[in-house]
């Protein structure tokens, strides 16, 4: 009994110093947590905690489940990346749907409007997905119409729907441009599923993150692809502080430049959106957002990343590898020094004849 107290104020007293890391990373009083999702600083929780609205979360309960889960506007926020600047939501689907009750089709299409907020849809992650037997279906933008159309047809298209695969047959997937701030889905009505409702009911158009796609021939014949992602699917926004100035001429406003942390950086080369953001330099991790937020890192406990066969030595920034006396470094290899004894010529002219 006191052994089983004793452990669980150990993994308190351990938690408790994480928390207290975690703590340390946000503003003063400020939840760096909501539900299952960290929340470090740039974005926060409620008024004054976040660096400015536009980065604020509502930490709100959800029906049906006891965890609260963060939302960005009306998008529920699942993750936060600091070191790559995104963050991954979730976002409606569009569906185009026969109706028996009327016998035509009935249509529900999405958007998502981000314009004049910190937030891109990110060209790398996500791609245009269309799912359907007679689907021509499209994400429209202010300056884009991009999509693809799909059949299950094989004297169409001539081949046939196939698990994993998204090619034209059942599923197609179309590339999403550069700096898209408003999206809205779009299908094309000639193409419809009147004739075909009984074997496949619907097709769906979801601007999504590639990586949580992979497509079944069961999203045709059934509502399984709505009821995975229960109407919403992942999507990943990269996000910038906005601004029209370089890192150089931000810099030189003390008040408003974001990278403040000491050993930290700033990138303004920024492919999809207009502003920067900031990095730990080289050698180190954690938030540059924040005061003392970059720290180093041992390199010497992680031998996988950064492999040293000698004796490692952690240095603020960097590490060295070295070997002890008596051995020298050789491909990264300790290697004995050879100790050159005249005892060892015989030996030699002996093994040889
Ligand atoms: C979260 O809660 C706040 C305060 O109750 C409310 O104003 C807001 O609309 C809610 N947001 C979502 C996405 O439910
Ligand atoms: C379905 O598409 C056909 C053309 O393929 C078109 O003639 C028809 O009007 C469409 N039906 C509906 C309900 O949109
Ligand atoms: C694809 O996988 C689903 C289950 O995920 C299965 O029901 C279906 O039969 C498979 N389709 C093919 C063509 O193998
Ligand atoms: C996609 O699902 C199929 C089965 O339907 C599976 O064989 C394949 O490994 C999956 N691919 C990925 C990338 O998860
Ligand atoms: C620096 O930034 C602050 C906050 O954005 C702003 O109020 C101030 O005018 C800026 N100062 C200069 C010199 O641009
Ligand atoms: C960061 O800078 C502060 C003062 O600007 C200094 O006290 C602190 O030691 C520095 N931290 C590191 C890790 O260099
Ligand atoms: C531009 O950004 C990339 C990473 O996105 C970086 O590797 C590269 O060094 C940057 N170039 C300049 C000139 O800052
Ligand atoms: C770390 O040290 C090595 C060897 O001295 C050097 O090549 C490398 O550039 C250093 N890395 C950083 C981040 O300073
Ligand atoms: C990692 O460290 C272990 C123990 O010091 C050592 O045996 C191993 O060779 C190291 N791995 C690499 C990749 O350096």
């Amino acid at each position: 009994m006191t052994k089983l107290l004793h452990s669980t104020c150990l993994l308190i007293c351990i938690s408790g110093v994480i928390g207290l890391a975690a703590a340390a990373a946000g503003h003063p009083g400020c939840k760096t947590r909501c539900g299952d999702v960290d929340i470090p600083f740039l974005f926060g929780i409620g008024d004054d905690c976040a660096i400015h609205k536009g980065f604020r979360l509502e930490c709100n309960a959800t029906k049906g489940t006891s965890n609260p889960k963060p939302f960005l506007g009306n998008f529920e926020v699942t993750k936060i990346s600091m070191e790559d600047g995104k963050v991954w939501v979730k976002a409606y689907m569009s569906t185009q749907c026969y109706d028996q009750s009327t016998g035509g089709m009935s249509y529900n299409d999405a958007s998502a409007n981000l314009i004049g907020s910190s937030f891109w849809l990110s060209y790398t992650d996500n791609k245009v997905t269309v799912i359907g037997c007679q689907t021509l279906a499209y994400m429209t933008t202010d300056s884009y119409v991009i999509g693809c159309s799909s059949a299950c047809d094989n004297k169409v298209n001539k081949l046939t729907p196939k698990n994993g695969s998204c090619s034209g047959a059942g599923c197609c997937q179309a590339n999403v441009p550069k700096s898209i701030q408003y999206y809205q889905g779009y299908f094309n009505e000639g193409y419809n599923t009147t004739k075909i409702w009984m074997s496949s009911p619907c097709s769906y158009m979801a601007v999504m993150e590639t990586a949580s796609f992979n497509f079944s021939t069961s999203y045709l014949t059934s509502s399984v692809f709505y009821d995975t992602y229960k109407g919403v699917v992942p999507v990943v926004y990269d996000w910038a502080i906005i601004t029209s100035k370089t890192c150089e001429e931000a810099r030189r406003n003390k008040t408003s430049y974001a990278c403040i942390s000491n050993n930290s950086q700033c990138i303004d080369n920024l492919t999809n959106a207009q502003g920067y953001r900031c990095k730990c330099s080289n050698g180190y991790e954690g938030n540059p957002y924040i005061k003392d937020g970059c720290k180093d890192i041992d390199e010497c406990l992680n031998n996988a990343t950064y492999p040293c066969k000698g004796i490692c030595t952690n240095t603020l920034g960097n590490f060295t590898c070295s070997c002890s006396p008596g051995s020298y470094m050789m491909n990264g290899d300790c290697m004995p020094k050879k100790k050159l004894r005249f005892d060892s010529v015989p030996v030699v002219v002996v093994s040889s004849n």
